[in-house]
């Protein structure tokens, strides 16, 4: 098992999700201790918490809505309490409303960007400012996805946010520099997981179809998320900041066939 992160605490949202546990066990691995919020009571975390100790590591969970400033600015020191400063920043929670601009309820299109957006927002903001406090380095990584940079018509709001992230991670990235504060995005294709793994789910036609589209011709798995959070988190990235390292198998390279 490596150490590579030991003496970290990483701090996760959305971490009972698919990615979030990938993300959680594999920082756990090389030696962070964990901290998870999502939305489920907190019984169905403690499987999981219990894999994360196995691991020798120390392993939270708090039920928080990301959309909620003040709740993730409670959580935040919550946490710094219980496990230390969190030093590797991860916003990783968001949900998806498949709904055209025609049939997109004002309501849908709030919900989206407060959980997608302004939800990492609160997180990231939190997070770097203790950091800045404690004067510690640290590392925000969030989770895009390859939405933000090609139109998906089916997924407007989901599109919005994360597009508008990618501006929140350069500004965040040109801000906190000076503090040893590294911020990148890791941007994920299609994830044969979570919330595009649960649209094929029943349905191998779909899948089988967007695997094929793939030019790579395989779908993305949550470990492959894992590993290259992972690697925007290591000491030994003094560099990166402001980056996206896109994982799409390169199907935002394709052009439509006419
Ligand atoms: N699955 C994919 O194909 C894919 C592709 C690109 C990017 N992503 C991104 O990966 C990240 C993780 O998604 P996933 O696929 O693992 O989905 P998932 O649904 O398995 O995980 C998302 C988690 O976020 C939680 N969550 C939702 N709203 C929340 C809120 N308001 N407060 C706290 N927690 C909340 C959910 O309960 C869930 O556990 C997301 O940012 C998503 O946009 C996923």
């Amino acid at each position: 098992m490596s150490t590579a992160l030991a003496s970290q605490t990483a701090i996760i949202s959305g971490g009972l999700g698919d990615i979030g546990r990938a993300i959680a066990r594999e920082l756990a691995s090389q030696g962070a201790d964990i901290a998870l919020c999502d939305l489920r009571p907190p019984a169905d975390a403690e499987p999981f918490l219990s894999e994360l100790r196995a691991l020798g590591q120390r392993a939270r969970y708090d039920v928080v809505d990301v959309s909620d400033a003040s709740a993730m600015r409670a959580w935040v020191r919550e946490v710094e309490s219980a496990l230390g400063v969190p030093t590797l920043i991860i916003p990783n929670a968001a949900q998806v409303t498949q709904a055209d601009v025609r049939h997109l309820s004002a309501e849908q299109w709030r919900r989206e960007l407060r959980v997608n957006l302004d939800g990492a927002f609160h997180l990231a903001q939190a997070g770097a400012l203790r950091l800045v406090e404690h004067r510690k380095p640290g590392r925000i990584v969030f989770i895009g996805s390859w939405a933000a940079h090609r139109v998906h018509a089916h997924i407007p709001a989901y599109c919005v946010a994360k597009a508008g992230l990618r501006m929140l991670c350069q500004c965040m990235a040109v801000e906190f520099a000076t503090h040893g504060i590294l911020v990148n995005e890791v941007a994920p294709g299609i994830v044969d997981a979570g919330l595009s793994g649960r649209i094929m789910d029943g349905n191998d036609a779909l899948r089988d179809s967007v695997r094929a589209l793939t030019p790579v011709n395989t779908l993305v798995q949550p470990d492959d998320v894992a590993q290259a959070v992972a690697f925007l988190c290591a000491p030994n990235n003094r560099q990166m900041t402001g980056s996206v390292i896109l994982q799409d198998g390169g199907l935002s390279l394709l052009t439509p066939k006419p």
